[in-house]
């Protein structure tokens, strides 16, 4: 049983390891960090929130994204959620911090892959790809500021990416024009080492490493947030023991448009459990 202090914040002192782990997202991207944690830890069942009707936040100011949030969060923790993972680098810039004064449950965030970039680089040029909110958080300046020190960092805000995955329109050659005009000042200026800083990004993993070639190292935080989720877990006895009980992955969207199902059934890559969304 998760032991908890007494306090008045919300969360679920029902909660045991065998509870869901909630995962939210502006819309659909946070689905390729699904794919993370269910490889890491396959015997948690998720719930998944994708605020479409919302999307994107990337234009959105804190206060706005922070309301979406709190929304979700009392949502999934209704549904009974052990631990929360935001899988949105653009809403954990703005209200992680909101998010974990209020709630009392494991939260895990994520930022760009700064730190393994500035690692990988060998000519100390990087290049971020991000939502224009997530590149103008507080949040990004103390990243830049406590690894990219010695390093060109070029960050590019890349307006309509997001849009592209949300319709499910991950190889089109509008995509593939816009995918290319934000790289291109990217290759122009060097950078060896790419970082895809918006969890809807990786769905876009080979047009991009289609067009920068192969010499470009493509890095991105899904791997790191499911180990991440893994030692709180751990930490916090609310592991899932290896069982043969079977899990459970339920989508919820509030997306109005038709195709919004078969877009996250391909994002998936299997038959989903998709449910509408009030909130
Ligand atoms: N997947 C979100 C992120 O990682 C996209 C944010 C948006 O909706 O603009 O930043």
């Amino acid at each position: 049983m998760h032991n908890k202090l007494l306090n008045n914040k919300p969360s679920n002192s029902a909660s045991t390891a065998s509870s869901p782990v909630g995962v939210m997202d502006s819309g659909v991207g946070g689905i390729s960090v699904l794919h993370h944690i269910r490889q890491r830890l396959p015997h948690e069942s998720i719930y998944y929130v994708a605020d479409s009707l919302y999307a994107p936040y990337g234009n959105k100011s804190p206060a706005e994204i922070t309301e979406r949030c709190f929304a979700i969060s009392d949502f999934l923790i209704a549904q009974g959620v052990k631990a929360l993972v935001v899988a949105c680098n653009t809403a954990t810039a703005a209200s992680i911090q909101a998010m974990r004064e209020k709630y009392d449950l494991p939260i895990i965030g994520m930022e760009p892959a700064v730190k393994p970039a500035v690692k990988a680089s060998r000519n100390g040029v990087i290049g971020v790809l991000a939502t224009v909110g997530t590149i103008k958080s507080a949040q990004y300046a103390a990243l830049l500021a406590n690894y990219g020190e010695g390093v060109k960092v070029l960050a590019q805000g890349c307006v309509g990416l997001v849009e592209c995955v949300e319709r499910g329109e991950l190889t089109e050659k509008t995509t593939r024009e816009l995918v290319n005009c934000y790289l291109q000042p990217l290759l122009d200026n060097q950078a060896d080492t790419i970082v895809l800083g918006c969890t809807h990004y990786p769905f876009l993993r080979p047009l991009i490493e289609q067009i920068v070639g192969p010499n470009i190292a493509v890095i991105d935080t899904g791997e790191a947030v499911s180990l991440q989720l893994q030692k709180k877990l751990i930490e916090q006895d609310l592991l899932m023991p290896n069982t043969d009980s079977g899990v459970e992955v339920v989508f919820w969207t509030n997306s109005q448009s038709v195709t919004a199902p078969a877009v996250i059934q391909t994002l998936y890559g299997s038959v989903a459990n998709i449910e509408q969304l009030a909130v």
